[in-house]
């Protein structure tokens, strides 16, 4: 896809001096120029500026971000195709992770939809949207794979499974580059944090991590090598090391896998520093070493920390880096860059969407990435109920966006206070913020059918550099819950989150739990979707929820122990811990409807193939029925787990392999089928070599990894 303008980017680099080729391997970012525009024009007239990241610092997740201005890029851009000796345009790029104007919910949050179709059409949306700003590359999707809650960044991935990641990765890259990259509304996508960031221990941003060669084939790269299979233009960098080596140092991670294995073609992009960073991590003598270990790796374009323009023709000119290697990186930015029109097209073109449309997507998606945890009966509710809602994100706005909302408009999401008025039809509805000083909430419940709380973490809890040590709720909002507990009324809480929170002794004193995430623009409108019952509730959880933080870390696909361990597959109170019982609160894929799914018929069409047929192409048939016994007509998740029981590497006691989201109406049956090929049985070697075994497989298949519908098949 981009090596087929390898020709053309070579007749380009044949043309350029080293000054200019090290150029296109530098990005900067302008709000340092504002007030120095003189200079910037020079830079980008002198070919010093291959591209130009829109963010106001390194940390922008958090942090309020000036506007968009495509008039602006656009007279840059007119400097360096006009001005410049080589007319090579500027990739311009911003953080447009989850959203763009209209904000979409977090990844974590869209994960639980399981709904790659819509997850695709939102991204595409975003696409519109961003390039309506002049914007033409994202530094999304995040596809960190995590199996620790505390890590603020968990919120921007796909949580805990590599299958879940390589689907979100599609849905992403698809959604965002569209079909013609040379499109106007086509937005270059990056693939990151490559690599195994989401590992970091005790959930430490930008810490150490230690991942096998092994654990990266089968937990962490899937969800890059999907994106890398459907063309992504772009991958990220990471800070971290793994096993003490800085991913953005070396070879064999940004080299021999990515490029070697993986296949991939478009060009490499250091996160924020992360080429500079290596000397504070003891892996480089100084700034010129960063720059040396880094192209030499394969890193192209240095983020932001000037490492390369001021390091590189040095490295040359001393015979330390050939100039053959910046020419590599310098046609490989080129091959994206033609790749995408860059050249036809260089300037940004503002054009209509249907932003309706849009916040209806964005609405939709919302209401089927929340998780209905918990209900005792008592929803959903009437739109004529007396209600009484409370706590402390009664009137929250900036938080439901979620961090990493850059240009999402706070003053035009509307709180879960404004949707209840609005969905409501007759009856009361009693507000009352207990984030004041004065909490008259019990008194206030007395005129209530049932009590609403909106409960929550805040953004700035989440996100980069946002890691927390416990993820247990705020002591005030367990209070809460409790004195509500005490009027004797129905409660139902509300949770506005990034992450999984522990919720062991909470959920017991509530007669239902909806997880609402961070879920955007819409996520107040989408929650009363489903509190009032106009969408009946049918996300299903991406990542395990512990019991308590100090079970972390807990997750669904863990190979088996020599011993019974409290955990997943089994609680032996005997057993480690002694102190508590280890198994998880809500289990990975776990989610509950307004409707009740009765799973039979659980049957395969042969029992065993042989390895040689399998790869020929033959494959195994599964099949299930699932009848809606219940009153709602709802979606449901059908979930399919493989075990392979013995194998050269163990393997996990459940990996997800497949998943159908199905509409089933009241007392209607579906029969939801599965195939499983040679893709689907196998495993990576730490060599990254895939294999596929002889032997017994374990086939499950229902409503999450826990269920006990089991078949099993052989390769023989
Ligand atoms: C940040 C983040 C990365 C982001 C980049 C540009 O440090 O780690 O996710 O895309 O810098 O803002």
């Amino acid at each position: 896809m981009y090596k087929e303008y390898q020709k053309e980017a070579q007749k380009i680099i044949s043309k350029m001096t080293l000054k200019e080729k090290i150029g296109q391997l530098n990005q900067i970012t302008i709000t340092p120029y504002m007030n120095d525009i003189k200079n910037l024009h020079s830079m980008i007239r002198n070919g010093e500026v291959g591209s130009i990241i829109l963010a106001s610092s390194a940390t922008a997740g958090n942090d309020p971000q000036g506007h968009v201005n495509v008039d602006l890029y656009n007279e840059l851009q007119k400097i360096a195709v006009e001005e410049s000796r080589m007319g090579i345009p500027m990739i311009y790029g911003r953080d447009v992770i989850h959203g763009h104007r209209t904000v979409y919910p977090l990844p974590l949050a869209s994960a639980s939809a399981f709904n790659d179709s819509l997850i695709e059409k939102c991204y595409r949306n975003i696409a519109e949207e961003a390039t309506a700003d002049g914007i033409r590359w994202t530094f999304s999707p995040m596809l960190d794979i995590c199996h620790d809650p505390r890590w603020g960044r968990i919120v921007e991935g796909p949580g805990e499974d590599p299958y879940v990641g390589a689907q979100m990765a599609k849905a992403c890259v698809k959604g965002f580059q569209g079909d013609d990259l040379t499109d106007k509304t086509s937005l270059v996508a990056c693939a990151k944090h490559y690599l195994g960031y989401g590992f970091s221990e005790g959930g430490k941003d930008y810490f150490r991590t230690e991942i096998s060669d092994a654990t990266l084939q089968n937990y962490v790269l899937p969800a890059f090598r999907a994106a890398v299979d459907c063309g992504v233009g772009t991958v990220m960098s990471s800070f971290n090391d793994i096993n003490g080596i800085p991913v953005s140092g070396s070879k064999k991670y940004l080299n021999d896998i990515l490029r070697g294995q993986l296949g991939f073609e478009g060009f490499v992009v250091s996160d924020w520093g992360a080429v500079e960073q290596q000397e504070a991590m003891g892996f480089a003598e100084d700034r010129k070493d960063c720059a040396k270990n880094s192209i030499k790796a394969g890193l192209d374009l240095d983020m932001c920390d000037k490492c390369y323009i001021e390091n590189l023709e040095a490295l040359v000119n001393e015979g330390q880096v050939s100039e053959e290697t910046i020419n590599l990186a310098v046609e490989r930015m080129l091959c994206v860059k033609l790749a995408m029109g860059l050249f036809q097209r260089p300037y940004g073109e503002k054009h209509d969407y249907d932003k309706e449309m849009h916040l209806a997507d964005a609405r939709e998606l919302a209401a089927e990435s929340m998780v209905l945890l918990k209900n005792d009966g008592v929803l959903p509710l009437k739109k004529d109920a007396n209600i009484a809602l409370f706590g402390p994100f009664v009137s929250e706005r900036r938080s439901l966006l979620g961090t990493w909302s850059l240009d999402g408009s706070e003053k035009d999401t509307p709180t879960i206070c404004e949707a209840m008025s609005a969905a409501k039809s007759g009856g009361k509805l009693i507000v009352h913020n207990t984030n004041g000083l004065f909490d008259n909430s019990e008194y206030l419940s007395t005129d209530a059918d049932v009590i609403v709380l909106a409960l929550g973490e805040s953004h700035w809890t989440t996100g980069e550099h946002h890691s927390v040590s416990d993820i247990s709720l705020y002591a005030s909002q367990i209070d809460l819950i409790n004195r509500m507990r005490s009027t004797g009324k129905k409660v139902v809480g509300v949770f506005f989150c990034g992450r999984p929170m522990a919720l062991e002794g909470v959920v017991e004193n509530l007669d239902a739990v909806l997880y609402a995430w961070h879920s955007g623009s819409e996520t107040a409108n989408a929650a009363c979707d489903i509190l009032f019952g106009d969408v009946v509730p049918s996300g299903k959880t991406p990542v395990t929820f512990p019991r308590k933080a100090t079970h972390i870390p807990l997750y669904y696909n863990i190979t088996a122990s020599s011993h019974p361990v409290n955990g997943y597959y089994g609680d032996h109170p005997q057993d480690n811990y002694t102190d508590s019982i280890a198994t998880p609160l809500y289990p990975f894929g776990f989610g509950l409807s307004y409707t009740k799914f009765e799973y039979s018929n659980l049957v395969v069409d042969k029992q065993e193939i042989t390895l040689e047929d399998l790869k020929q192409g033959a494959k195994f048939d599964v099949s299930i029925s699932v009848t809606n016994i219940g009153d709602y007509d709802g979606k449901e998740t059908v979930q399919l787990y493989i075990r392979d029981k013995v194998a050269s590497l163990m393997r996990p006691m459940r990996e997800l392999k497949g998943y159908k989201k199905e509409l089933i109406k009241q007392n209607q049956t579906t029969n939801v089928n599965f195939q499983l090929s040679y893709n689907d049985l196998g495993f990576y070697n730490e060599n990254g070599e895939y294999l596929v075994e002889k032997g017994e497989f374990e086939i499950y298949v229902g409503e999450n990894c826990l269920t006990e519908n089991k078949l099993s098949i052989k390769v023989v």
